[in-house]
């Protein structure tokens, strides 16, 4: 029944065209017209990871609820948490439409959106009076036609100190031209030290210290992973995200909007981003925080980026095709797949399967 109601919601929305059906859903939670799932209280699934404490391991990524309209109700779906944005000072409209294309046999998604987003204020004020209702991230990132775009990342983290529960730095949109370059080593240095500074004279005048997770593309070489590695360890970061969307197209059923420009996404990111990730594991150690995020589509994809090096997980792509009740399914499936494992905790399958993960190819 509610596979037949899951079918029906994903052929109505698939009569449009993406980017309106992801408006049409956006709508849909504000409206309050989803109904919550009924969350899964199963203290093996918690977790606290940069001084957080999370009632599961599963995240909405970023780019989903961009001008944060709808935390709260996405918190109710049966995520642990959700990061909003990618938010830059002010507002900009993006690349021309269309900009998101379905790559249905693939259940992949491609989109050159470019940061389109309603800037900070306006993040901002919807943020404010929901404070301390549930782990809210923010997602920070620079004008397409900024001049100083490290200051842009800055003015991210005062903007948002009072309200946000982490942030995440992401350097990593392939549709920012010129973005990815942060990742360079010599640049990253230079956007390390300056957001870790500005962060910490907010903790010092707040009293509170608030975590930065740096996010990274998949599309990365071993001395690129290496550079950050070492980048991120020198300046005492808080954690990684891996990974944004790919520029590659390998092994794609759909010919036809796989030419299209962009970041791709979905199942066909699984593999890659999850052997970026067990690559960046090994070479930070155990200690730093990783967010896995990549092709998550089912509660066994979730575990396998745990057992691969994630403290915690991330989806977006997937929920176009299996709709809102996904969160909720992965959730509970985790709880079932600890019944099979035999294990306490989830954090004790951390790390399980990060040689099979880290020793292949990107
Ligand atoms: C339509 C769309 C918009 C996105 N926008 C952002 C964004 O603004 N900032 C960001 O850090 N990631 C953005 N992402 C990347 C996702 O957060 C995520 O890293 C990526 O899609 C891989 O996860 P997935 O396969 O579960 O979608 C976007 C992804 C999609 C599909």
């Amino acid at each position: 029944m509610i596979g037949a109601f899951r079918d029906l919601g994903r052929r109505g929305l698939f009569m449009f065209d993406p980017e309106t059906a992801h408006g049409m859903s956006i709508a849909a939670l504000r409206s309050g017209l989803v109904p919550a799932c009924r969350i899964t209280n199963d203290a093996r699934l918690r977790r606290t990871v940069a001084g957080l404490d999370f009632a599961n391991p599963l995240g909405m990524a970023a780019g989903y609820d961009k001008n944060a309209e709808v935390p709260e109700a996405l918190l109710k779906l049966g995520f642990g948490f959700t990061e909003i944005g990618t938010v830059t000072p002010k507002p900009q409209s993006g690349n021309p439409r269309p900009r998101i294309f379905r790559l249905v046999d693939d259940e992949g998604v491609i989109n050159r959106l470019g940061f389109n987003n309603e800037g900070h204020d306006a993040a901002f004020r919807r943020l404010q009076p929901i404070r301390g209702k549930g782990i809210i991230g923010v997602n920070i990132g620079a004008n397409k036609d900024s001049t100083d775009r490290i200051a842009d990342y800055v003015a991210g983290i005062r903007r948002f100190y009072s309200v946000a529960c982490y942030f995440t730095a992401n350097i990593s949109s392939p549709n920012t031209p010129g973005l990815r370059d942060l990742q360079a080593r010599e640049s990253l240095s230079a956007l390390l030290s300056a957001v870790l500074a500005a962060r910490n004279e907010e903790a010092a005048k707040a009293g509170k210290k608030i975590p930065v997770f740096l996010k990274i593309a998949p599309d990365l070489t071993e001395e690129g992973m290496d550079d950050i590695a070492a980048e991120v360890l020198e300046h005492a970061l808080d954690g990684l995200i891996v990974s944004n969307t790919t520029l590659a197209r390998d092994g794609l059923r759909d010919q036809v909007q796989a030419k299209e420009t962009g970041g791709l996404s979905g199942k066909p990111l699984f593999e890659k981003s999850t052997t970026v990730l067990a690559k960046m594991r090994r070479r930070v150690g155990a200690a730093l925080p990783i967010i896995g995020v990549g092709g998550v589509s089912s509660a066994e994809t979730a575990l396998e980026k745990i057992k691969a090096g994630a403290d915690l997980v991330q989806l977006y792509s997937c929920m176009v095709y299996e709709g809102p009740g996904l969160p909720g399914r992965i959730v509970s499936g985790l709880s079932k797949l600890l019944d099979r494992e035999r294990v306490g905790s989830i954090r004790e399958l951390r790390d399980s399967r990060l040689d099979h993960w880290a020793d292949r190819n990107v």
